[in-house]
């Protein structure tokens, strides 16, 4: 018999594969092509607290081994979730998570409590990769005294499961994963997209209308678990895994890295069945290694 559930830090699931925010918009999307609740849980598209018209086109780019987006956390903004989207959230049979994005502090706060009212939103992700719009743009996470600022306020504002998402985009990973601890998360997620840029040599300029984007696939997967091995070393609180995850044995590469979960993105795009397909691989796996559960090889490395 083989265990797949997981204990995310007081949030229970099924198995250790959930979608990443902003590739599976809000789980419906996907219904067609497989059985949402094979899914260990779905973060939804980043959700802030006042509607956002993202970054004009052209806002993705195709890269070698991956994809750049400045899509901008282009959404309805939390009433909209609250009244139009939770109500038909029900009865997926997963976990439903929701992605927390904003540009202060206090737009972060009023995010979290509007979600705070929803009691079947067991956990709220929390961005810090947006920059902050008072201390002149920089993100919020990649700053220790930013990124505990507003894990620390959040925290005194949301009840349920606190998960924290870091940027790769700093030196040392690990005083970010601390910061973020010490405030209050009760998991971390790791990796938002990696800082980049393409140029249209045809046209002879950017090829996002932002200039720069996030970088995200099977390119940054290294970045990644190199992230991920240092986080769960340092901290005490549940490491979850992401960055160019494809297949089963890329799943294994973060939980053997020292992950609890993993998150499946840019992958959607390619394969819409394959978050589906890595959970049941995980259980393929433990079986054909003789494991009751992936505990056995959690942070082998
Ligand atoms: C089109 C697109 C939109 C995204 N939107 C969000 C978002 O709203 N909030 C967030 O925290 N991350 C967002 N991300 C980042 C992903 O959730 C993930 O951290 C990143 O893409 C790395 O994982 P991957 O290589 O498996 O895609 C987005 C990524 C893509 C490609």
């Amino acid at each position: 018999m083989v265990n797949l559930t997981v204990d995310l830090g007081g949030l229970r699931l099924k198995n250790p594969v959930l979608t990443a925010s902003g590739t599976f918009g809000y789980g419906h999307e996907y219904a067609d092509f497989m059985d949402l609740s094979a899914l260990g849980g779905i973060i939804v598209k980043g959700t802030t607290a006042e509607p956002r018209q993202g970054n004009p086109y052209p806002r993705m780019a195709e890269t070698p081994s991956g994809m750049l987006n400045a899509v901008g956390l282009q959404n309805k903004g939390v009433e909209h979730f609250a009244t139009e989207i939770y109500p038909t959230l029900h009865g997926l049979g997963t976990e439903v998570i929701v992605n927390v994005s904003g540009s202060s502090v206090a737009a972060y706060c009023a995010a979290a409590e509007r979600l705070a009212d929803l009691g079947k939103i067991h956990a709220i992700e929390l961005n810090i990769s947006c920059p902050n719009v008072r201390q002149g743009g920089m993100a919020f996470g990649t700053d220790c005294t930013a990124a505990a600022e507003v894990v620390g306020a959040v925290r005194r504002v949301w009840p349920r499961h606190l998960m924290v998402k870091l940027s790769p985009n700093v030196t040392d990973i690990v005083a970010i994963a601390r910061a973020a601890e010490d405030a209050g998360a009760d998991s971390l997620s790791l990796i938002n997209t990696l800082l980049g840029m393409a140029v249209d040599v045809e046209r002879r300029r950017p090829a996002l209308s932002t200039v720069t984007g996030g970088l995200s696939g099977p390119a940054v997967r290294p970045v990644a678990v190199r992230m991920v091995w240092q986080v769960a070393k340092a901290v005490k609180v549940p490491v979850v895994g992401l960055g160019g995850i494809c297949s089963v044995r890329d799943a294994l590469e973060f939980i053997m890295a020292g992950a609890m979960a993993v998150q499946i993105g840019t992958a959607n795009f390619v394969n819409p069945r394959i978050a589906a397909d890595i959970a049941s691989g995980l259980a393929d796996y433990c079986r054909r290694e003789s494991l009751t559960s992936l505990d056995e090889i959690r942070g082998v490395v």
